[in-house]
């Protein structure tokens, strides 16, 4: 089992390149199962991503990665297409289950291994369900499997989510590919991820609007024979090593990035006292000496994103008095909170709120990651705290977080993977 090695203190400087989003790609991936001829860039070469490319072969795509360019080219083969997603290739990565609405909608059928809990939760994928049938699914859950049909094909509906899915919203989009008539969808999900799948359906031929949270799909007339789309950035990637500038940072540029789109999180950031400049190609955050205390909710975009939850929680704890976090969207996502006592931080839990009260002396220790972003926010620790942090389970940190220790070693950071 491999360790991260952090010896902290150490202050950062320089530039990080932010890659591509995870959390794009892998729906965008799944979206291909439609396309005939695919090549995307700016991929994030991380184990989820190839966890899906394993799947797509799986079900029958042709797939050829190019990693030196950060790119894959996709295209169908005359091999029969396996409308099946089995529960080994799902059960590491919940994402596969959104491979669902893109079979049932080219291949009227599919049968899905329900994606299991993970640390963070229990995962569930009713809202997903509950979209397909409205656009005439016929669906059955056996033996651990979710059994999806359509043999007349999907009918285009008028749908409201009771709750906001990110999940849901994209697997919905991907059924109404060729569904007849016209789908709306509301109550949706708007992450940047969602807009960047939208624009790669949109390139293939679809008609997708988007306007507030109301979503409309028209399928394609015609599906162009080939196409190209690159992948937007990490904005959870980029929210992470801004947060390390704010607590070990001298200075550290990010360039090639949309700042818009993270504007909110840079609000709560500034509110901080973080220092944080716009540059002309994107920010660069500088060393901040006293941290103000903050309260937060983990909301759906444009709300602050529970993703940057743990993470803001080491900055919390930097902050002069009494910061909260309220975990707003998953009932269990604070189990980086024991580890991060383990390492001198004053947290209490009540309910779904953490109590952070700071500022408080973090001290190196071995420590154990649990879900990829608990994981970074032990990282994040180990970078600020003194002596040497070691971090187990580090599998998790590879799922999402592409070059890690590189990314952080070329801007001055003592930390090693043994
Ligand atoms: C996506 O997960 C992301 N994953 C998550 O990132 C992210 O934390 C989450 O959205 C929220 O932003 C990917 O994009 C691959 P949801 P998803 O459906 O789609 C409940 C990371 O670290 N729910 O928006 O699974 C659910 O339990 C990962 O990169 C239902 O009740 O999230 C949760 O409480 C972690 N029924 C809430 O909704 C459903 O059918 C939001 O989940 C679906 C979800």
């Amino acid at each position: 089992m491999q360790k991260l090695l952090i010896s902290g203190k150490k202050e950062l400087s320089g530039k990080i390149s932010i890659s591509g989003s995870k959390n794009a790609t892998l729906p965008i991936l799944a979206a291909t199962i439609l396309a005939k001829k695919v090549k995307l860039s700016n991929i994030p070469f991380v184990k989820d991503i190839y966890t899906m490319i394993e799947l797509l072969k799986f079900i029958g795509l042709d797939i050829k990665i190019f990693k030196k360019k950060k790119s894959i080219e996709i295209k169908k083969t005359n091999q029969t297409i396996k409308t099946l997603a089995p529960y080994r290739l799902v059960k590491t990565m919940r994402a596969g289950v959104l491979v669902l609405g893109p079979l049932l909608a080219k291949y009227k059928k599919a049968k899905i291994s329900l994606p299991g809990g993970c640390a963070i939760g229990s995962r569930p994928v009713d809202l997903h369900l509950f979209a397909l049938k409205k656009l005439g699914a016929k669906i059955k859950i056996k033996n651990g499997y979710i059994i999806a049909e359509a043999k007349h094909g999907l009918k285009g509906a008028k749908i409201t989510f009771p709750t906001i899915s990110v999940g849901a919203t994209e697997n919905a989009i991907l059924a109404s590919f060729h569904a007849s008539g016209t789908t709306t969808l509301k109550n949706c999900a708007i992450e940047p991820e969602i807009i960047d799948l939208v624009k790669f359906l949109n390139n293939l031929g679809a008609k997708i609007k988007i306007e507030n949270r109301k979503i409309s799909i028209n399928g394609p007339e015609i599906i162009k024979r080939k196409i190209l789309h690159k992948i937007i950035f990490d904005r959870i990637e980029l929210g992470t090593y801004m947060i390390a500038a704010a607590l070990v940072g001298k200075r550290l540029k990010f360039d090639k990035i949309n700042v818009k789109i993270i504007k909110n999180e840079i609000e709560v950031l500034k509110k901080m006292g973080v220092k944080i400049k716009d540059t002309r190609f994107g920010v660069e955050v500088l060393k901040s000496k006293n941290i103000k205390k903050i309260n937060i909710i983990t909301k759906p975009y444009p709300g602050f994103p529970t993703d940057l939850q743990a993470q803001l929680m080491v900055l919390m704890t930097r902050a002069k008095g009494v910061s909260k976090i309220k975990e707003n969207i998953f009932e269990n996502r604070f189990m980086h909170v024991p580890e991060l006592k383990r390492m001198g931080a004053n947290i209490r839990i009540s309910g779904k709120v953490a109590i952070v009260t700071g500022p408080s002396k973090l001290t190196g220790a071995e420590v154990m990651a649990t879900d990829l972003r608990a994981s970074v926010s032990l990282v994040l620790a180990g970078l600020v705290a003194d002596n040497r942090t070691i971090i187990n389970r580090i599998y998790h940190l590879d799922r999402g977080y592409e070059n890690l220790e590189k990314k952080l070693k070329n801007c001055q950071a003592r930390i090693k993977r043994i």
